[in-house]
């Protein structure tokens, strides 16, 4: 099969150019959104690639491997074409106890070195085009996890380095040891911390966004309503966004986006997707799309343009202050270095 371009943006200076919209592949591993099926996970997969979408996201800590041998599975089976096309970003240092509790985290350079050796046999391939720790070590400077990760692109074995859930301070420090195409951070309608310290550095320094939870965890996609009831085991059953009161207040907010949304003839996802995508070319939305149905949603985003006045109208939808719960658990925010 062929696949079509489609829009572009370049990940920083340095970075590689990808599809302006990505695929996050967590949400099709155990452990994190309830159950997914995984012969269609490896269909999404495929029918992102065979769609133009170049960038795939996962982490070794997602599922404990799982994720990982998923993508190496879909790409064995892929058009070699979408293959040679595909851009992986691999987060990694999160460390999980065989039940799935997280035990803490690692990025110490030597733990950089194993993790990554572990997902190449993993993934199957020779290198990842973009390794990056998941949250910074609170016990190990930056510049020594960038300065390993450095290394293993001296090596060959990465292609360029990213960040995750860092703030302005720590990208700085981090980029004086070595470019770095992107931060992934979440930034969404109702998630635009990033705005206030983080984007004007990364633009200064020329780094590019790899925004993840774009429809806030499902929160922002019109496809969840008041009944919607979350497994025990499902990360949002703990995300105070979901929780009683907080929920409802925040399909509230859903409630006006559709009627923005339907005016535009595009549906809620669309919408939170595509101001995102208004937000900067810098930026290359990651989306949490887990069956073939939500990914073709999604990439309609790509066809809706945004007017001044669209973005006013959506803004004053859904103003950033009027979210109800901060965008993790206490115990979660306490690893933001991105917000403190
Ligand atoms: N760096 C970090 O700290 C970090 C943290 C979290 C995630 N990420 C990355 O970012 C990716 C995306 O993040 P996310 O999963 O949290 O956020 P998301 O894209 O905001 O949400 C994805 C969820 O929304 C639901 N959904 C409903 N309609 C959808 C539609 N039209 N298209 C796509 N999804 C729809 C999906 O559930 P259904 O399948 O049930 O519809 C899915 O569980 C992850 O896969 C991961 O690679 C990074």
């Amino acid at each position: 099969m062929t696949t079509t371009p489609l829009p572009q943006r370049r990940l920083g200076a340095t970075g590689p150019q990808v599809s302006a919209l990505g695929l996050g592949l967590m949400g099709m591993s155990p452990l994190i959104y309830g159950d997914s099926d995984r012969a269609e996970s490896v269909a999404t997969i495929h029918a992102a690639l065979e769609s133009g979408v170049t960038l795939l996201d996962t982490g070794d800590f997602y599922g404990m491997g799982h994720n990982e041998l998923l993508l190496n599975e879909a790409l064995r089976t892929a058009s070699p074409q979408a293959r040679e096309n595909a851009v992986i970003s691999v987060k990694f240092g999160a460390q999980r106890g065989p039940d799935g509790s997280w035990v803490g985290f690692d990025a110490r350079p030597a733990a950089v070195k194993t993790a990554l050796a572990y997902t190449l046999q993993r993934l199957g391939t020779d290198h990842v085009d973009i390794y990056r720790p998941a949250r910074l070590d609170p016990n190990v400077p930056v510049e020594e996890t960038v300065g390993a990760i450095k290394e293993l692109v001296d090596a060959g074995y990465v292609r360029h380095i990213g960040l995750s859930e860092v703030g302005a301070d720590t990208i700085r420090r981090a980029a004086a040891v070595a470019p770095i195409a992107d931060l992934q951070i979440e930034y969404a309608l109702i998630s635009r911390s990033v705005e206030r310290e983080i984007l004007p550095v990364t633009r200064e320094l020329g780094i590019g966004i790899t925004a993840y939870g774009v429809l806030s965890r499902g929160l922002l996609s019109g496809h969840m309503n008041r009944e919607t009831k979350l497994a025990a085991d499902d990360f949002r059953s703990h995300s105070p966004r979901f929780a009683g009161e907080n929920f409802n207040r925040n399909l509230d907010l859903v409630d006006q986006l559709r009627k923005v949304a339907e005016a535009k003839g595009a549906t809620v996802a669309q919408i939170a997707i595509a101001w995102v995508l208004a937000r900067g070319e810098d930026i290359a939305p990651v989306i949490g799309a887990r069956r073939r149905e939500r990914l073709a949603e999604s990439l309609g985003a790509l066809d809706v343009s945004l007017d001044e006045a669209d973005l006013a109208a959506i803004e004053a939808a859904v103003p950033a202050e009027a979210v109800a719960g901060e965008r993790y658990a206490p115990d979660q925010m306490a690893m933001l270095d991105s917000e403190k």
